[in-house]
């Protein structure tokens, strides 16, 4: 079941917003094996393989100058671009399970509560949300973009182990570390 809407929506995706290649794929598999090594059941390992494809969803909106920009942001453009987690909540709300649209619009949230949109903090935080974030950043670190090469997986593991407790829940840190130990980390052809 998992996989039909999953690949389709995946060629969605890489064609409107040609910067994703595989990201959303590997961001999708990361985060349930995250799921997995904190024990949670099939449900909800189901809805993070969803949530991981569709994390991004609300980008599709966004114009492609800010989008492909190799460079910083303007603030302008950094207040649009942080408008897409609620622009893929409300594209996803009425069509999807409740908790896939919540993990989409709060993946961006910061377990210190200096995140975006809201700010939430902690387990304030769904861990879906909490989840995605950390698997996100790894494949972001470790992918080519726009704006930056790809770094090393070592590197990687390093700034995501450093902001454990700061933008990481160190939960979710101790299972990604633990998936690091024994190679079961993604790798981006760039990287
Ligand atoms: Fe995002």
């Amino acid at each position: 079941m998992r996989e039909f809407p999953k690949d389709i929506l995946i060629e969605v995706m890489e064609g409107v917003i040609e910067d994703l290649h595989g990201h959303v794929h590997r961001v999708s598999d990361l985060a349930v094996n995250l799921g997995s090594g904190l024990g949670l059941g099939e449900d909800d390992l189901e809805r993070l393989a969803l949530a991981g494809v569709l994390h991004d969803v609300g980008k599709i909106h966004l114009d492609a100058g800010i989008l492909g920009k190799p460079g910083p942001l303007n603030e302008v453009e950094r207040d649009l671009m942080q408008r897409h987690p609620e622009l893929g909540f409300a594209m996803t709300r009425h069509r999807l399970d409740p908790k896939i649209s919540e993990a989409i619009l709060y993946h961006h949230e910061r377990y210190d509560g200096k995140g975006y949109p809201f700010g939430l903090e902690g387990e304030g935080i769904p861990l879906l949300s909490r989840i995605v974030l950390v698997a996100d950043a790894y494949d972001a670190m470790t992918s080519a973009r726009a704006y930056q090469p790809a770094l090393p997986v070592d590197f990687a593991v390093h700034e995501i182990t450093r902001n454990a407790g700061t933008q990481f829940d160190p939960a979710v840190v101790d299972v990604f570390v633990e998936l690091a130990a024994i190679d079961k980390l993604p790798l981006s052809l760039s990287a």
